[in-house]
């Protein structure tokens, strides 16, 4: 979603803005902007309708000079993709950036009535508000903190005036900042991956926290202004995994590092030899894990179909264990009830996305441990949980989730082992888990080695079609929901996905020449049963592709079959297959295959 860039130091602003945005193009946005303070400390401001080439080209015709500034990526919420509506917002001396969400911004802007504002945003009302109470007796940092005490809302905001040339002066609420301590230099970031390059030392600010910047650093206090220590920390992260690399587009290069990836994530924590699987931080005693009865997991979007995918292996693998899955988004307004010893998987690649992170809060405040499966270090989902673990699958640009996905159930799955073994499981079925958990990394790579091509072939084919029905069984079930999740989401070709025994119930109505069919079949005790739903659709004139393991014969149209001996993680590679498949029928529909339309990366408003 929206993004933030800061800086106070010694280089050009401009290109240190317009280099973070580049970053954060990520996230999503369909707006940007800059602002900056000339060596005269004159302000300037710069901005554009769509990409950052546009913001560019307006900067091309008149440069900005000057050494402090502050930029904005902007996905629209209040109010149209337009000029006025693009971050920097500037009222009186106030110029300010904010993600987020400004919810009384209605009443402010009534009684601000002096004010002729020029956009319909929030953002300009609270660059208005801080301006009110900007005279000449208020500082900045006081101007601010007088004006987020009226706001109810979140907000992550970066303001600066010409009166206070060489001052920056940042605050957080529910949307996530980090301050980057160069040397003689000051970068503000609401993703780290901005400031990559510049610095590793930051610190991250926590909510209810405001921070005045200038280029020796920062000081932190709390909206009170009482000061607070704040310890920097070590940003993880190298330059290169936020680069292409030699691939096309990031969503290819994330879903072909998938191998890599996850020896990350399996780094220390399987020993096959023994079947002992250990997942450190989850800070549990060994009686709270002996004694976890009820498990709920909870995310939004992929991290939701991980969730699901992963509850099928803790039915399967630890005996005495109910396993719940549930969209954050309902989730959190649901009177849910926990039972006595129930903890919460909190699912998340971002670790910041806003339904995942209200349902991490109201299931922690009603006394329940929550722990966290997240990708991004440092983010608040990862700093608030009860305990938890990284999945380590380093940083993820391309909107569209791959490798996070595998990563998640891998760690869901140690999880998974962990737990039946302190329940009384079946230790065979956990040793099986084990050696196959050591060998998926290069089980993953074979599989898009020896199969990129056929998958690249087959997109090609059904690229035309725009309707897919995606169908699976057991664990295929949720693997056919992300199957058909990531086609969408990329190639805009309207696909369901459902449990092929539902087939009968409705979707088989759709059933005509204009759909294919994506059928994943697991070679095991259902898969006569799933194949009996393909020969119902084959019989209705649909298109029928099917990727399996098995090796037996099956009636279809086009048929992908992997060469392994895995049997309980073969819906992972499966998913590589669709995964491939998604992308390249994206590539053939000429789609912005890692920023596609309407989406963000991490959502972090509701
Ligand atoms: C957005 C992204 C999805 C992602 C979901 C959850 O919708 O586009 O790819 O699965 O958010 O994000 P999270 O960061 O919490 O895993």
């Amino acid at each position: 979603m929206c993004g933030i860039v800061g800086y106070v130091g010694k280089r050009p602003a401009q290109d240190v803005l317009i280099s973070g945005l580049r970053r954060l193009e990520y996230r999503g946005y369909d707006s940007a902007g800059i602002a900056t303070l000339d060596s005269e400390d004159k302000p300037h401001l710069a901005r554009s309708v769509g990409k950052i080439a546009e913001l560019e080209k307006v900067l091309a015709l008149k440069p900005h000079t000057g050494t402090l500034g502050i930029g904005h990526t902007r996905w629209a919420t209040h109010g149209g993709v337009t000029v006025n509506n693009a971050h920097p917002h500037n009222v009186g001396d106030v110029f300010l950036v904010h993600n987020g969400i400004i919810e009384n911004f209605r009443g402010l802007k009534a009684a601000l009535k002096d004010v002729e504002f020029k956009s319909d945003t929030d953002t300009e009302v609270l660059a208005a508000l801080i301006n009110s109470k900007y005279d000449e007796k208020t500082s900045l940092k006081d101007a601010v903190a007088k004006a987020l005490k009226e706001v109810r809302g979140t907000y992550g905001i970066v303001a600066f005036s010409p009166r206070e040339p060489e001052t920056l002066v940042v605050a957080r609420l529910g949307s996530p900042l980090i301050i980057g301590l160069g040397e003689d230099e000051t970068l503000i970031a609401s993703d780290a991956s901005a400031l990559l390059g510049y610095t590793r030392n930051a610190i991250y600010l926590n909510d209810g926290e405001l921070a005045v910047c200038n280029k020796e650093g920062a000081k932190v206090y709390n909206l009170d202004l009482k000061p607070i220590a704040s310890t920097p920390e070590e940003i993880q992260g190298e330059l290169e995994q936020i680069q292409k690399g030699g691939y096309d587009h990031f969503l290819l290069k994330e879903i072909m590092e998938q191998g890599t990836a996850l020896k990350n994530t399996l780094s220390g924590r399987v020993d096959a030899k023994n079947g002992t699987m250990r997942l450190g931080g989850l800070n549990l005693t060994p009686k709270e894990l002996k004694n976890l009865r009820h498990l709920v997991i909870v995310g939004c979007g992929t991290a939701y179909y991980a969730g699901l995918l992963a509850s099928y292996y803790f039915e399967k693998l630890v005996p005495d264990l109910t396993t719940e899955v549930v969209i954050a988004s309902e989730y959190r307004y649901r009177s849910f009830h926990l039972p006595e010893n129930s903890a919460a998987l909190i699912i998340s690649q971002s670790g910041e996305t806003a339904d995942t992170l209200a349902c991490l809060r109201e299931i922690k405040r009603r006394g329940a441990k929550v722990l966290g499966i997240v990708n991004v270090i440092g983010s608040t989902i990862a700093r608030e949980v009860d305990g938890g673990t990284y999945v380590y699958a380093g940083p993820e640009i391309s909107v569209a989730s791959t490798k996070a996905f595998t990563a998640q159930v891998t760690t869901m799955l140690i999880f998974a082992g962990m737990l039946a073994e302190s329940h009384g499981g079946n230790m065979d079925t956990v040793r099986q888990l084990a050696s196959e958990l050591v060998a998926l990394p290069e089980n993953i790579e074979k599989t898009l080695k020896a199969y990129e091509k056929d998958m690249k072939k087959l997109a090609e084919k059904y690229a035309k079609y725009d309707n897919a029905l995606y169908l699976g069984r057991d664990t295929a079930y949720p693997l056919a929901l992300e199957g058909a999740l990531k086609l969408k989401e990329v190639s805009y070709v309207h696909a369901e996905a459902y449990a092929a025994g539902e087939l009968k119930h409705g979707p088989i109505a759709l059933v005509d020449d204009r759909f294919f069919e994506l059928v994943d079949v697991l070679d095991g005790p259902l898969f006569e049963k799933t194949l009996g739903g393909l020969q119902e659709v084959r019989a209705r004139g649909g298109h029928t592709i099917v990727l399996t393991d098995s090796k037996k014969d099956i009636d279809c149209d086009d048929i992908v079959r992997i060469d392994t001996d895995a049997k309980l993680t073969v819906p992972l590679l499966l998913n590589t297959l669709q995964q491939l498949f998604a992308y390249y029928v994206a590539v053939a529909r000429g789609n912005d295959v890692d920023q596609p339309r309407n989406l963000a990366k991490s959502v972090t408003v509701e």
